[in-house]
């Protein structure tokens, strides 16, 4: 038994020994120390041993398989080893070369403008509503003191889906909206943005763009209101430099009505390209609430006056940032996008 055993102990070592790859190992390792493998085979023989020798057999027994168990253990170590350095050896990475880009998205120009316009109105005080992209002819006309066969209707191009339904021409029909709402009583300081639509395409029109509405009404409010307002909204998108004036226009919402102009952030008012050598520039349409449009919708101009100003996105976002063709927005070219992220 114990020659037995010691030749067992051997052959385990010199079987250890050849083994070079992990499998091999452990083959060596289920064939003797598995729990069919020599050495349990062994201890199956401790039956025919006199019971005198059973403990000191045993006991030798077991000592040769924790010796075996150490031996294969290293060794199986040592492969284990070797194999992973090859694996790394051979995946060969360069740590040298570029990363591949993560490709993040961004706002949109018109949106980035859009919220800091907004964000500047809601830090005076504004509140911000939303309203129907389809009107009716009463609330994108008639209530706003444009009547069916008024003049003013020429001077936007409508898309009409019938008679009195028709893609809104401006966001000024939710002036009326909100003054006839039963949810608001003035005092309201709103402003309204969205997308307006009218029949027009060139390089400073588009058939589809946005405008951001402004609404206040409350009592005693007059044009040095309008004008305050406005300067602040001009020096928060433009420049602390910016100035604004205005000049006497007609709208017939509004009464008197003003077309605002703002220093040219380029020249500094000097007079350039971009400005057409005035060292202004038009952005918006406003006024007083005409007491006719309070009488259409509900309120007692008596009691209530308010100023109005209707601005357009696309033609803000040009100005801010010097570009001359509409169009370009609309393109979806991710290289004009990048510019502005
Ligand atoms: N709705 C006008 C337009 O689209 C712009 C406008 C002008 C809006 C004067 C106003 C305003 O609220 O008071 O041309």
């Amino acid at each position: 038994m114990k020659q037995k055993l010691a030749k067992l102990s051997e052959q385990c070592l010199a079987d250890s020994k050849k083994a070079v790859t992990s499998e091999q190992i452990n083959a060596v390792k289920i064939k003797y120390l598995g729990r069919n493998g020599a050495f349990s085979d062994l201890m199956k023989y401790l039956k025919d041993v006199p019971k005198e020798e059973k403990p000191e057999m045993g006991k030798l027994i077991n000592d040769a398989r924790v010796e075996a168990e150490t031996v294969i253990g290293e060794i199986e170590r040592d492969i284990l080893k070797k194999e992973k350095e090859a694996r790394l050896a051979a995946e060969k990475i360069d740590v040298t070369l570029p990363g591949k880009e993560v490709k993040t998205g961004g706002l949109h120009p018109l949106t980035i403008v859009r919220n800091q316009i907004l964000d500047t109105f809601i830090s005076m005080g504004f509140e911000v509503v939303e309203g129907p992209e389809i009107e009716t002819d009463e609330f994108c006309f008639q209530k706003l003191n444009i009547p069916k066969d008024h003049p003013a209707r020429d001077m936007q191009d409508t898309f009409y889906i019938t008679d009195n339904i028709v893609l809104r021409t401006h966001t000024s029909p939710m002036q009326a909206r909100v003054m006839e709402s039963k949810d608001r009583k003035p005092p309201l300081r709103l402003v309204i943005p969205g997308k307006v639509y009218r029949s027009d395409d060139d390089a400073t029109h588009s058939p589809m763009f946005q405008q951001i509405e402004g609404l206040v009404i409350d009592k005693k409010i007059s044009l040095c209101d309008l004008k305050g307002t406005l300067e602040e909204f001009a020096k928060s998108v433009f420049s602390k430099e910016t100035k604004v004036r205005f000049r006497p226009s007609y709208f017939p919402f509004t009464e008197p009505s003003v077309e605002v102009d703002v220093s040219c952030s380029i020249c500094g008012g000097k007079g350039c390209r971009i400005c057409k050598g005035t060292g202004w520039i038009e952005i918006l349409g406003a006024g007083i609430v005409n007491p006719q449009v309070l009488i259409n919708c509900g309120l007692d101009p008596k009691e209530y006056t308010g100023y109005a100003f209707g601005l357009g996105i696309e033609r803000v976002t040009m100005i801010k940032y010097g570009i001359p063709d509409m169009r370009i927005f609309f393109e979806n070219d991710e290289r004009f996008i990048k510019l502005y992220k």
